[in-house]
């Protein structure tokens, strides 16, 4: 929730900033800022929603500087305004705050503030830092922001300018993400590397209550206490295309056709050819696999998207490892009294590393003792690091508020972690273990093929996208990608969908299904076939249409739905691989059928960084 940059160097900092608040704009868009050293003074613009609201007002005016911050919010603490927008400042003026994150105790530090004689402009917690900061100032910037995070309660990532100081920035950052860009001459600030991209490649991502004076030719990093550390920087060696669109329409477009890319980037590295012959599956960052051997359960706590990768997954360990598996949202767990002991692998699922509910499980879980296992797509988030082993997705950026390509790859390395316990605990054959890894090999092509016919679903989301509601039914591993696929359709096509496991229809969901209903069938699972076969029939005597994403070849379901998607064939349990594809693409399309931008729907934010 809200991106925000900092620069101080030798350029004008205006266009740098607006230049990097561009590519943070997917962490929120309900209004951007700037503050800017000139002449002297400090310069603040900002403007209620987009980032080009802002900047259309102020372009043709001449903001000069070299020193400056922006900000672009997803609006906690008041409403999305140009006031509440942020830079917020002190009485004066002369000192500028941006701010990523909750300070659960501004109101009793605003009380505490008022009691002095400050005014208040903003319904913001933001306001409180700036005045707090004014308040422990006694000539020294650094001095004062560290006095203040002192009296912060909650989540900051922060980035301060005071017109006392035309040569330096100071950035902190606790719970939420703050990366430092290493220029020549210059020095940067952002929330998350995409924004530093254009600039730089040398990188250091600050760590839990980390404090730093950013200067044009150096930066000197501090832990909380004030001691002085050594930033480990490090190189990114992403492309700066992978972080734009590359030519595609919306990022949520790009990103599902690099899903093919992405799946074999993150299966491949953990194949190697075993020493009796065949293939294993080796993750580096595991300590060995006796783990499996001891473990009792397996609990998967994650959030929206990534709880869905836990649901399929939950099957996949229990078919393959015969282990019972739990997935829990993680929003739920949090609140939980968990019984966990050490027989217990809890793992971990976030694309963004940064979830707060997510972030709260983890705490709760290593409290009692648990070893946490994470699966995340960011390197250097907080989830990395609190987290006693890490496995990566290797998605790349995701960008687009509706998660695709970090579905995929949570998948496959939650399938990957599946067939290897299956194989160490002996409950998998040599055999089965082999044509496990062989079918996730095969994946990253069959995507490929499912996206080369992205438009026959075009076409279909041109004839439904008007339905009212929308159900996607079946069973089991189908059930489990009907949940992703309707979680899809609903963030941005805003259309009212659900998944329901197929066999429940009866029980109660089956009153709501009129002719103004679209039912998907997922019917991947041959054994199944006849059980789902009868569900698309009872709802479409209650005047339903339906379309039915399977693997069956013969054409059974085309006497049984109106449309039929063919997916390639793929053993049963690797099914949600493939037939969640289809439905991205359905949902993407109804979105433009309606107008709305699918990379940035109304309400949401990228990474939810708040409860
Ligand atoms: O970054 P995370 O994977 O922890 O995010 C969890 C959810 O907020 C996320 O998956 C959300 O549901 C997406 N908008 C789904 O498209």
């Amino acid at each position: 929730m809200c991106g925000i940059v900092g620069y101080v160097g030798a350029r004008q900092a205006t266009p740098a900033l607006l230049g990097a608040l561009r590519k943070l704009e997917y962490r929120g868009y309900d209004s951007a800022g700037i503050a800017v050293l000139s002449g002297g003074g400090l310069v603040v613009e900002k403007a209620k929603g987009m980032l080009q609201v802002l900047e259309d007002r102020i372009a043709g005016r001449e903001i000069s500087g070299c020193l400056g911050i922006g900000h672009t919010r997803w609006a906690t603490h008041g409403e999305p305004s140009d006031v509440n927008a942020h830079p917020q400042t002190n009485t004066s003026g002369t000192i500028a705050v941006v701010h990523n994150g909750i300070v659960e105790n501004h109101q009793r530090l605003k009380e505490w503030l008022q009691s002095q004689g400050v005014v208040f402009r903003t319904r913001t917690d933001t306001e409180t830092i700036a005045h707090l900061i004014n308040y422990y100032y006694r000539g020294n910037i650094f001095d004062a922001v560290l006095k203040t995070l002192h009296k912060l309660e909650g989540a900051y990532a922060l980035c301060v300018i005071s017109s006392d100081f035309p040569d330096r920035l100071i950035a902190a950052k606790k719970e939420n993400p703050l990366v430092l860009g290493f220029g020549r001459g210059e020095n940067f600030v952002a929330s998350d590397v995409p924004a530093l991209l254009e600039h730089t490649r040398e990188v250091y991502y600050m760590d839990e209550g980390e404090i730093a004076a950013v200067y044009g030719d150096h930066v000197d990093v501090f832990t909380g206490r004030g001691e002085r550390i050594i930033p480990r920087v490090q190189h990114v060696d992403w492309d700066v295309d992978a972080a734009e669109k590359g030519g595609y329409e919306h990022f949520m477009l790009k990103e599902m056709h690099e899903q093919p890319r992405a799946i074999a980037d993150t299966v491949k590295p953990r194949i190697i050819d075993a020493p009796g012959g065949g293939r294993d599956i080796f993750f580096e960052e595991l300590p060995g696999t006796d783990f499996w051997k001891d473990a009792s359960r397996v609990v998967i706590a994650a959030c929206g998207t990534a709880w869905h990768a836990g649901v399929v997954a939950r099957y996949a360990f229990e078919r393959f490892a015969r282990i019972p598996t739990e997935a829990e949202t993680a929003s739920e767990y949090r609140y939980k009294n968990p019984i966990l002991d050490s027989r217990t692998v809890f793992i971990v699922v976030s694309q963004s590393g940064e979830t707060a509910d997510t972030l709260a499980a983890v705490r709760l879980a290593k409290s009692r003792g648990a070893r946490v296992m994470a699966i995340t797509n960011v390197v250097g988030s907080t989830l990395s690091r609190e987290a006693d082993v890490r496995i990566y997705t290797r998605a790349g950026p995701e960008i687009a508020v509706a998660s695709t390509k970090a579905f995929t790859t949570q998948l496959v390395c939650l399938y990957l972690l599946a067939l290897k316990a299956g194989f160490v605990r002996g409950a998998l054959s040599p055999e089965d273990y082999q044509k496990g890894i062989a079918e996730l090999l095969a994946v990253p092509d069959k995507a490929a093929e499912i996206l080369a016919r992205k438009g026959v679903i075009q076409k279909e989301a041109a004839l439904q996208f008007n339905k009212n509601k929308v159900f996607f039914i079946g069973r089991l591993f189908d059930y489990a990608a009907g949940l992703e696929s309707a979680l899809k359709l609903k963030e941005i096509s805003y259309t009212h969908s659900e998944a329901f496991a197929a066999g429940e229809l009866k029980h109660g969901p089956i009153a709501l299904v009129d002719d103004r209903t679209l039912v998907i069938a997922l019917a991947t699972q041959r054994a199944l076939f006849d059980k789902i076969a009868s569900n698309i029939a009872q709802v479409s005597s209650r005047g339903a249409v339906t379309l039915a994403i399977t693997q069956d070849t013969s054409g059974y379901f085309d006497q049984a739905a109106d449309q039929v998607f063919v997916i390639p064939q793929v053993d049963d349990a690797f099914s949600p691989l493939l037939s969640v594809i289809p439905a991205q693409l359905f949902a993407y399309y109804c979105a433009i059928q309606k107008g709305n931008n699918p990379d940035r729907p109304r309400n949401l934010a990228k990474s939810v960084t708040v409860e």
